[in-house]
């Protein structure tokens, strides 16, 4: 019993001094096992005087209720450092700033079309669209432009099937327009056009169009006129002039090749202009008054109606609006030539 006092000092510091669950589980084995320290102790006591042992046993449990205590402590201690130690591995660090997601914009031949759109919606015109994959009816012949006829050649053609062709231009989209629409009309088809054509810096077997049409009773040259200055202005800035030359189409009668006045020398040196070659002019498009004969292939009375329509290419818009010398670019999907027109469109 001397010893008791003793006894306790050392389990308190085993226990406080024990750092894993294993030197914790020694601890309690050394003093607290049936033969532990403490446990002999508790044996020893039937050697005592009767009358010293009901103390001495209490003093003994006592001891015992404080050491388990320790212990626990310990084991609790342990627990909360493995704890630590693990979130400590996967600790985030919340003040590092966050991944960039990169935002998306239009393409620039987007951008053109999206502009073209908006600039003639409000005169009335509404999107409409077709295949891509056509028949020969719709992509030529009720545009007047029949088989074995010289007019063929303007456009070289993919033919995929007998009288099955890639479109040439989005004129297809005028015919299944008329054909399904009694007038008026007045649509806008933008959409990629196929010819074959070699790949050069102004030439893709694939590129796009955005071609008008406006058939009414009452829809005339100046009209014509009207729709393709506000066009020029608001893609080229209110300064730009418009100039039509006679032309040929096999669908419009009569034609025009319609040029705006030189984005790049426009305040300059025309003479030595390279991108008009000298002259001031830039031709961005064909119109024409629709010819009777496309109106009687979709059944229109020509009698009753007439109309315009114009048609232009978007890649040559846009390479013209930003000084793009190879139309390549557009279609390379290089993030570094992409990325010089965010924030050009419309959000
Ligand atoms: N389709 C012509 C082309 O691809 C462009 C064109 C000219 C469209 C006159 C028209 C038009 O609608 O009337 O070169």
């Amino acid at each position: 019993m001397e010893n008791l006092k003793g006894i306790e000092e050392q389990a308190l510091n085993a226990a406080a001094q024990a750092q894993t669950f294993d030197a914790v589980a020694k601890v309690r084995a050394e003093f607290l096992g049936k033969k532990g320290a403490l446990g002999l102790a508790l044996r020893s006591v039937s050697k005592l005087p009767v009358d010293e042992r009901p103390k001495a046993g209490q003093e003994i449990n006592a001891v015992k209720v404080r050491v388990e205590e320790a212990l626990a402590k310990a084991q609790q201690a342990i627990e909360a450092q493995k704890r630590e130690a693990e979130l400590d591995k996967g600790r985030y660090d919340v003040t590092l700033p966050g991944r960039r997601t990169l935002q998306g914009y239009a393409h620039p031949l987007r951008i053109v079309e999206e502009e073209i759109i908006a600039s003639l919606a409000p005169l009335g015109f509404t999107v409409a669209e077709g295949p891509l994959v056509e028949h020969d009816w719709y992509n030529f012949e009720a545009l007047n432009i029949p088989a074995d006829h010289p007019a063929r050649d303007m456009q070289d053609t993919f033919f995929v099937a007998p009288h099955v062709v890639l479109r040439t231009h989005t004129s297809n989209v005028q015919i299944r327009t008329m054909v399904k629409q009694e007038p008026p009309v007045r649509i806008l088809s933008p959409g990629m056009v196929f010819r074959h054509d070699d790949v050069d810096p102004t030439h893709s077997p694939v590129f796009h169009q955005v071609e008008g049409l406006w058939i009414d009773e009452q829809a005339t040259f100046a009209d014509l006129k009207g729709v393709l200055h506000k066009l020029a202005h608001d893609l080229f800035g209110p300064a730009t002039k418009i100039r039509l030359r006679p032309s040929f189409f096999p669908f419009t009668e009569p034609s025009a090749e319609v040029d705006v006045s030189c984005v790049v020398c426009a305040d300059g040196d025309t003479a030595s202009c390279r991108v008009c070659s000298g002259t001031g002019w830039l031709e961005i498009l064909g119109a024409g008054m629709v010819d009777p004969a496309v109106l009687s292939a979709v059944g229109y009375d020509t009698d009753k109606v007439q109309g315009f329509a114009f048609g232009m290419g978007v890649e040559r818009i846009a390479m013209l609006r930003w000084g793009v010398d190879d139309i390549r670019l557009f279609y390379e999907n290089d993030l570094r030539f992409l990325r010089q027109f965010s924030g050009a469109g419309r959000a």
